[in-house]
């Protein structure tokens, strides 16, 4: 894909000492130019923090966040384009004009044609996007080139700072220049909501709205805890740290009208009446939880344990909450979503919990026989749908049955499926702004979450252990909405009616 019309392409890693650059950023850099997405002649990956490191140390440590089977030339090819610059701080600008000579020192040494590229990707806690953006802009923005900041969730910390971040930003910047990350708007299991509801698929379309869903559930976790990233986590919380982006992405695709076309504006537009339709969740919807150390394996510390995280902390490591969406699509449908660190499994989808018609000739007693479908990301990517169908044998029983597409089947994908990183980052690249998140939107969705958060801080988060399923005082909360998170396809047991010999009804009502 060399026909990127750029004399020379600078990728800007600021906050390359983190998690997410070593983790994410550095990976899907590698794998995009392993997969020559990007002119390999023609392009650097400069890394910029505070801490010091020898480059060799510094590679070292970029490296072991990239896949160990990976092509040792290759990665030591890659190596060789990512040089490291450290700042003095984030506010020093004098840093930024030494950032600013290193990369026109490469780009003068390119012998591409076209424009210079420069994208800064910032991932960096929120509280120095400000900073980071001023003396961006004052000491290295290309003067003659093209230039694009990428900036990470969460946008703010909430509606006020958002904003107050959105001005600073359109101060300095085109909306043009400005990609607002949300990874997963970068995530096949996410987009693929698009093609689902709006493809040709009327078995879905014409079934996706509270006539026949009964609730919605998002079901996130993760069975690990936020180890050593206190610096972040503990001043943001998970709500912040993912259901009021992440999360709420794949519940406006979800839960959006038809766009009138793919085209950026008419997704985004249609993505934003989404958010001006949902009610504020109410504070009285949230549980939150936090975790405590692992009775069954000492490894497994409390959060407060962390020794990045302050001993009296009161972040939640846990959330459950309800949303509702004001249009005649969904009103009085219960969204329900949980996220969770430190869980008993690793796990995200979202669910369509079907209504059992009331004329169904197979209800089941406990009322569970609903189909639902499901879109998966973790464990495994795929589509669910589960069917109410006769089990096979003697008699009349019926189940619920799945109707799984597994996405780790081959036959469906294409030898290289690129990272939610790699495609996004790739898309700045290119300019496509489609799968970024517009001003207006990243500010609403804070509207949705405010009084909801800003609540849960004054509350002491319960307690559930490391490993556990979450506080159980969820329970109490899911009960009194008859809402379970179980997907339909665990239904494997009898449910309904059997017909016995000659034609005589029993009831079967037994299920675990
Ligand atoms: P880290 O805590 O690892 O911070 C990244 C770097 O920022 C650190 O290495 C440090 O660099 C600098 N830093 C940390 N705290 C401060 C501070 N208080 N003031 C100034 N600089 C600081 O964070 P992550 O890498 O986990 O996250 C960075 C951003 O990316 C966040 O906005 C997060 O929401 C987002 N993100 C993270 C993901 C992940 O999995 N980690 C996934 C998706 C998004 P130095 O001291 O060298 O300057
Ligand atoms: C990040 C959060 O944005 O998303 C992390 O900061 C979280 O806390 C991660 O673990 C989850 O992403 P994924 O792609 O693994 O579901």
């Amino acid at each position: 894909m060399n026909e990127l019309p750029f004399r020379h392409v600078a990728i800007v890693v600021f906050g390359a000492s983190g998690d997410l650059a070593k983790k994410m950023t550095y990976p899907a850099l590698f794998s995009l130019m392993a997969n020559n997405m990007l002119p390999k002649d023609r392009t650097h990956f400069i890394g910029a923090a505070r801490s010091k490191y020898k480059m060799e140390d510094f590679h070292k440590k970029i490296s072991s966040g990239i896949k160990q089977s990976s092509d040792q030339q290759v990665l030591s090819k890659f190596l060789e384009k990512c040089p490291y610059i450290s700042l003095s701080a984030y506010d020093d600008g004098p840093s930024y004009q030494r950032l600013d000579s290193e990369i026109a020192k490469l780009e003068s040494q390119s012998t591409g044609s076209g424009k210079n590229l420069r994208v800064y990707y910032i991932a960096l806690p929120p509280s120095v996007f400000g900073d980071v953006s001023e003396n961006l802009r004052k000491y290295a923005w290309h003067k003659e080139g093209i230039n694009r900041i990428i900036v990470e969730k969460p946008y703010g910390k909430d509606y006020q700072s958002a904003k107050v971040l959105s001005n600073k930003l359109a101060s300095l910047f085109t909306e043009e220049e400005v990609f607002r990350i949300d990874h997963y708007l970068g995530k096949d299991s996410v987009k693929s909501v698009l093609p689902l509801r709006f493809g040709a698929n009327p078995f879905l379309s014409s079934t996706w709205s509270r006539e026949h869903v009964q609730y919605v559930t998002v079901n996130f976790k993760e069975a690990f805890g936020a180890e050593g990233r206190g610096g972040y986590f503990d001043e943001f919380g998970i709500i912040r740290d993912v259901m009021q982006n992440h999360l709420m992405q794949w519940i406006i695709l979800a839960g959006m009208e038809r766009p009138n076309s793919l085209s950026v504006k008419d997704i985004h537009q249609a993505k934003l009446k989404f958010i001006n339709d949902c009610r504020p969740v109410r504070p009285s919807d949230v549980i939150i939880g936090q975790y405590t150390a692992s009775s069954k394996d000492p490894n497994k510390k409390a959060y407060k344990d962390d020794e990045t995280v302050k001993k009296d902390s009161k972040a939640s490591t846990f959330a459950t909450a309800v949303l509702y969406i004001d249009n005649d699509r969904w009103r009085d449908v219960p969204f329900v979503i949980r996220c969770g660190k430190a869980l008993d499994e690793t796990r995200a989808e979202l669910t369509l919990h079907y209504k059992t018609p009331p004329d169904s000739l197979f209800p089941s007693e406990s009322g569970r026989t609903g189909t639902t479908f499901t879109i998966r990301d973790h464990p495994e990517k795929s589509h669910v749908l589960t069917a109410t169908t006769k089990k096979p044998g003697r008699g009349f029983t019926v189940l619920n049955a799945p109707l799984s597409i597994d996405f780790s089947n081959p036959k469906y994908t294409d030898s290289y499926v690129p990272t939610a990183y790699e495609v996004l980052i790739y898309d700045a690249v290119r300019g496509d702004h489609t799968w970024f998140v517009p001003r207006e939107e990243a500010e609403e969705a804070w509207r949705v979450w405010d009084d909801a958060i800003k609540n849960s801080e004054s509350r002491n988060p319960l307690k559930y252990e490391y490993g556990s399923e979450g506080p159980k005082e969820e329970k109490d909360l899911l009960k009194q909405l008859g809402v379970e998170f179980e997907t339909g396809e665990g239904r494997t047991v009898d449910v309904a009616k059997v017909i016995g010999d000659g034609g005589r009804v029993q009831t079967f009502a037994k299920e675990p």
